[in-house]
């Protein structure tokens, strides 16, 4: 923080409305007087996380994911503060002020960021490349792969110089600092040849995160000579197990499903031919984030991996991970082709739908796949299958998707549904009657209930946010340091400070605690949703026991902290033992 000044983040929050800006990314539905939508932030089917207006905050009651307008979207575009603050100035149409940035600043900038900008350099040198004379054979290259222009332009394609230092040489004429160039993965060192540029030669991809910055390339060779491709290693802006090659595009494709691949070359081909949702891993397996982030735009994925044996081990990896995150999952046919886009070139791009609509359920590709390790031929082996396959429909939830699956893979292998179903419960039993699809696992960052004891704490820091009104007078009968709970204690002394300036806003609380652990708890507090009480005297009643817990937490704190013979806080513990006593909370 402390790029932008305190009022700048307020005049901001003010203007950037977390339920219009929620649901800018997400679809939010009423409930009651707030707003509810499906967690982002794990994977979820249930709608667990609720939008505050009034406070200007979300919480979910599942995974505990919770903050302001400014950390949602931190979260959810992996921006940091100053980040999410331009995001949000640029929405509410707020200029952020410009300012020479000093040479301290620069350097102190977020590395990320210079990383990103050189990036940006990068990949306008290698655009320029491929339209100058050198390029001519990269150019020629792609084209002889069906590329048209409007689709070199649109993926930002160029290529890397033929000597090996072009790059290095134009950043360094920009004034950019060696340590700097070698942190962006653009360059490699050694001792003979010092700096130069890590790709040479080669076609280059730039790869976008979903707001089309360039955060790595991948290149490729234009012959067969080997690696084929290369990519950047992974940098401070480039993390490649949370990326996706063409989502930056295919996020705003409005198909029903996303695509995914294996390379860049099939995402291009298939958005050309019109198949704008496909996306590729970055060079590497197909990770349980990336399914977590496909799962925000989509309910079913289409795997075209490759035809061959590798290619089938991926799918065969990638489809539980993408069921984990709650997908639907369909592979397609490319037989006999080898991947998309050689499919394309072949049979075009209306054969490929044909091949879209009759992709296989990811069930029954598993099945297949088993299917080679058995003979089917040999009763005793093809018994074992059965079992096998047994166990897989357990993993549907019992009813009518898993019926369906039955008389369907019954028909596959002419067996009577009968005959199956009495194999799938048999199954079930001898694996302790439970099927086998567990239990949601709870997500990562859950509660523990190991903080239980400054639940009352939040409890009542809860009621103290929902408005000022409240805040004033439950203040009457707490004083922040009747909270041990650090975090409670420091939340109340900031909201006393906002009321007496005039400006309550429990959001802006967020500001002061940085630590995303601390986050969660403040998020755990003001998100609390306070138990829905019948009128004035029941709301009073509650708040009294709930106060009372927290003094009487707070005289025990004391009491097992004072050094003995302190006379003074002896004496201020027994007065606070006399005025519980007597406590009695009124609300006007
Ligand atoms: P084309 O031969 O140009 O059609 O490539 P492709 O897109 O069909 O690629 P392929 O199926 O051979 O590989 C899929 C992806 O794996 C590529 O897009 C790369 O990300 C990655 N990859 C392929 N070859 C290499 C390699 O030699 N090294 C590394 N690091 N990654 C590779
Ligand atoms: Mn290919």
């Amino acid at each position: 923080m402390g790029f932008y000044s305190q009022e700048l983040v307020e005049e901001i929050r003010s203007r950037s409305d977390i339920v219009d800006v929620i649901s800018g990314y997400i679809k939010l539905q009423r409930k009651g007087s707030g707003y509810v939508c499906v967690c982002p932030f794990h994977n979820d089917h249930n709608p667990s996380m609720n939008v505050n207006r009034p406070r200007q905050m979300y919480y979910c009651f599942s995974c505990g994911a919770g903050g302001d307008v400014f950390r949602f979207v931190m979260d959810y575009e992996n921006l940091s503060f100053p980040e999410a603050v331009k995001v949000l100035a640029d929405r509410a149409g707020i200029a952020l002020p410009e300012r020479e940035e000093s040479r301290e600043e620069r350097e102190q900038r977020d590395l990320k960021d210079r990383i990103l900008e050189v990036n940006k350099l990068a990949a306008q040198f290698y655009y320029y490349m491929l339209r100058q004379p050198e390029g001519r054979q990269a150019h020629e290259y792609l084209t002889g792969r069906g590329l048209s222009q409007e689709t070199i332009r649109s993926f930002g394609l160029g290529c890397s110089g033929k000597r090996g230092n072009e790059l290095y040489q134009y950043l360094k004429s920009k004034g950019y600092p060696d340590s700097l160039l070698k942190e962006s993965g653009l360059m490699n060192a050694d001792e003979k040849r010092g700096m130069y540029d890590r790709f040479w030669n080669r076609v280059m991809f730039p790869i976008m995160d979903t707001r089309s910055r360039v955060i790595g390339f991948g290149g490729r060779v234009m012959g067969d000579a080997k690696p084929k491709y290369l990519n950047s290693p992974e940098t401070r802006a480039f993390d490649k197990s949370r990326n996706l090659y063409g989502l930056h595009l295919a996020k705003a494709s409005r198909k029903p499903n996303m695509i995914l691949c294996e390379g860049y070359m099939d995402v291009i081909a298939l958005h050309q031919a019109g198949f704008n949702q496909a996306v590729a891993s970055l060079g590497t397996a197909f990770t349980q984030q990336q399914s977590v982030i496909l799962k925000r735009y989509t309910n079913e994925v289409l795997l075209t991996y490759d035809s061959d044996d590798a290619g089938v081990r991926a799918a065969a990896r990638a489809i539980p991970i993408l069921k984990d995150a709650g997908l639907r999952a369909r592979v397609i046919n490319m037989e006999p082709y080898k991947d998309p886009d050689e499919f394309i070139r072949a049979l075009g791009a209306e054969e490929f739908q044909k091949r879209i609509d009759s992709a296989e359920s990811s069930f029954f590709f598993e099945l297949r796949i088993l299917e080679r390790n058995y003979d089917l031929k040999d009763p005793e082996s093809k018994t074992a299958f059965f079992r096998e396959v047994s166990g897989k429909l357990l993993e549907f939830e019992a009813g009518i998707e898993r019926n369906n699956y039955i008389e369907a893979t019954a028909a596959r292998y002419h067996l009577s549904t009968e005959q199956l179903r009495k194999l799938v419960s048999q199954t079930g039993e001898r694996l302790g009657g439970m099927p086998r699809a567990a239990a949601p696992k709870p997500p990562p960052g859950r509660k523990k209930p190991d903080d239980m004891e400054p639940a009352a704490q939040r409890l009542l820091l809860g009621w103290m946010s929902a408005d000022e009104k409240h805040f004033r007078s439950i203040s009457r009968y707490v004083e922040p340091e009747d909270f041990t709970d650090p975090l409670c204690r420091k939340a109340v002394e900031l909201l006393k400070e906002q009321t007496e300036a005039g400006m309550f806003q429990p959001a802006s609380l967020y500001q002061y605690f940085t630590e995303e652990e601390d986050q969660k708890k403040l998020s755990a507090a003001l998100g609390a949703q306070l138990p829905s009480l019948g009128g004035r005297t029941e709301e009073e009643k509650a708040l009294q026991e709930t106060i009372l817990r927290v003094k009487q937490q707070s005289i025990a704190w004391q009491t097992e902290n004072m050094e003995p013979g302190d006379m003074d806080t002896l004496m201020k513990i027994v007065r606070k033992r006399r005025e519980i006593e007597k406590l009695h909370i009124s609300l006007d």
